[in-house]
């Protein structure tokens, strides 16, 4: 399968867009939810055909541009709202035919410096997408060393997460911490030089604050549950995600909450059992961007594609799933 390049914005590469576009079948019209626009690669394409109808969200407003020539070619057929994807059935409350989930930072945000997602950045420590209650560098400057320490370990699944937290409460109590680089600084002496490591030590530790800031795992596992809500039996869940947490939050949804699935307790009554199926039968592998793909758009090189099939029966809050990933839950509610 090839990859198209969105004629919106010539830097940025729609990870799998073939893919998505051939699992969604917009050809035979419907309607789609793009509910992380960015640089609007995949609601363009889908907007190709004329059938489809397309809903847009993002909550970085710095997008609005790109929508709104959207919204001006296509009229009717395309609306874009600033929203998070966990207040989708504010907008859309049934019907919806296909629902994707491109997670994470677009490369538009990352390449801003101005942002301070990228750790090449000398602004300040912002991090927020847009519509968050907190910024980076309140995070490191306001939260106590235990906490920092928990948020970089569980949330960036870094393994020095103590050090890198202790040296970071030792360095503010002499100078407020504003900038990137001075956290950069901070990370690259704490931690043991690994010189077989692929990755930039500041890697996981800005993971682990973007998360943090945006609360990206609330939003996930709200923003899934909802779009099973809002979905017609028959309708697709599609996901891309780049790291393990969210891998592993949405394969446990599709899995466990699927007809394939065993029942959860052979004692529920019958009805109950059936209650909680809101998937037909999940057999789809992980899908992978192609070498190809990867050669063209480096960024793309951990996706990885995932769908789910909405089943007949009526929703019922999924409670398994939130309970099974209460831990990122609770720390990402952490008042800073
Ligand atoms: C990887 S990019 C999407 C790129 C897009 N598929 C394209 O082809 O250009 C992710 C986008 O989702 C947005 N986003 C992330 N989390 C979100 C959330 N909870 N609600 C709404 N938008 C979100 C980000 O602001 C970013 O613009």
């Amino acid at each position: 399968m090839k990859t198209q390049k969105s004629s919106l914005e010539y830097s940025h590469f729609p990870v799998m867009l073939s893919e998505i576009i051939e699992i969604s079948s917009p050809s035979k019209g419907g309607l789609f939810v793009d509910c992380t626009f960015g640089g609007g690669g995949y609601s363009e394409a889908l907007l190709k055909f004329p059938k489809a109808q397309v809903v847009g969200l993002d909550r970085d407003n710095s997008v609005k541009n790109i929508a709104n020539k959207l919204e001006k070619k296509f009229l009717k057929r395309f609306k874009f709202y600033q929203s998070k994807f966990s207040q989708l059935d504010n907008i859309l409350k049934e019907n919806v035919d296909t629902i994707i989930f491109d997670l994470g930072l677009s490369s538009l945000q990352l390449k801003n410096l101005k942002r301070g997602f990228s750790f090449k950045s000398k602004d300040k420590l912002d991090m927020s997408m847009g519509l968050s209650n907190t910024s980076a560098q309140e995070v490191i400057n306001k939260l106590s060393e235990s906490q920092l320490k928990l948020i970089i370990k569980i949330l960036g699944e870094e393994k020095e997460a103590s050090k890198i937290a202790k040296n970071i409460v030792r360095a503010r109590s002499e100078k407020k911490i504003t900038r990137v680089d001075q956290l950069v600084a901070i990370i690259e002496k704490s931690k043991k030089r690994n010189f077989h490591s692929k990755i930039n030590p500041s890697t996981k530790t800005f993971q682990a604050l973007r998360i943090f800031v945006n609360k990206e795992i609330t939003e996930l596992i709200n923003g899934v549950i909802i779009a099973a809500k809002i979905l017609k039996p028959g309708g697709k869940i599609l996901t891309v995600s780049f790291h393990s947490i969210e891998d592993k939050i949405i394969k446990y949804f599709f899995n466990n909450f699927s007809q394939n699935k065993s029942r959860p307790s052979r004692y529920l009554p019958e009805e109950k059992k059936d209650n909680l199926i809101l998937f037909e039968k999940y057999t789809n592998k992980v899908i992978r961007p192609s070498e190809s793909e990867i050669k063209k758009n480096n960024l793309s090189r951990s996706a990885k594609l995932r769908f789910a099939v909405r089943s007949k029966n009526k929703f019922v809050y999924p409670e398994n799933l939130v309970k099974k990933f209460n831990k990122y839950l609770d720390i990402e509610a952490t008042n800073v």
